[in-house]
């Protein structure tokens, strides 16, 4: 293993990742990046400054140059000491809260489907690993940012069961939403995250599976803690 450990997980949406990611980069004492958040930001950054985000079925035959507006766009991640974890900064604003609403799940997924806005992020994404061992969690993180991760993890879950855990997360917040429209949307971005032309959401073929429909938060974190332990093992018996 590197000193630079890198663990990717990727998965479907209302997984549970970044619950997961957390809690490992809390074990291992590594930073966590949440690459979802960046497109939520980028989303926000579209839907109010009224930049153009094209249907799946537009897509194909868009001609609108990005570049500029991608300029114009700075994401960061900060540490909150309150919560422990990093939390995601818009061109210097604090938009963690902002980016989880029902508004941006709806155009998230058409958002993170433009290739220029995919290839801006996968350079932000890469070079966070400069700084030193991390876990990102995320839809490409094994197959297209870090192919050469030292762990990666592919989440599952029943839909439905995904479905609810996101319910009771935005009704908890006081968020006022259908479980339909939570299964709706939690299906249609299934589809349109794994059906994309650009790094569509597949399982990496060196991924290792973790379903979680039945297994608590400790028992997830168990699970990849234990992936990290046979990987050093085998590591120091090849070294
Ligand atoms: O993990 P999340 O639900 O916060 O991600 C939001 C959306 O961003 C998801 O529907 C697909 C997209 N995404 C992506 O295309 N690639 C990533 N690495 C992370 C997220």
């Amino acid at each position: 293993m590197s000193s630079r450990l890198i663990i990717a997980i990727d998965g479907y949406s209302s997984c549970g990742k970044s619950t997961v990611a957390k809690g490992l980069a809390r074990k291992l004492g590594i930073h966590y990046i949440d690459s979802g958040a960046m497109y939520r930001a980028v989303t926000l950054y579209f839907l109010e400054n009224n930049i153009p985000i094209p249907g799946p079925e537009e897509l194909h035959d868009y001609v609108y140059d990005y570049s500029d507006v991608l300029r114009k766009i700075n994401i960061s991640f900060q540490f909150n000491p309150v919560s422990g974890f990093s939390e995601v900064y818009l061109n210097g604003r604090n938009v963690e809260n902002e980016i989880r609403t029902m508004e941006i799940n709806e155009q998230v997924s058409h958002v993170s489907a433009i290739k220029s806005v995919r290839a801006h992020l996968v350079k932000l994404q890469r070079d966070s690993a400069n700084e030193g061992g991390l876990v990102m969690d995320g839809r490409d993180i094994g197959t297209t940012v870090f192919p050469d991760a030292d762990l990666k993890i592919f989440m599952k879950a029943d839909p439905m069961v995904r479905s609810e855990r996101r319910y009771k997360e935005l009704k908890s917040k006081g968020i006022e939403v259908l479980l339909e429209d939570v299964i709706q949307n939690v299906v249609g971005r299934d589809y349109e995250d794994s059906h994309r032309e650009e790094s569509p959401l597949r399982k990496a073929e060196d991924a290792i599976i973790l379903d979680n429909t039945y297994l608590t938060h400790d028992e997830q974190v168990e699970f990849v803690i234990e992936a990290v332990r046979k990987l050093a093992l085998s590591n120091s018996a090849s070294s």
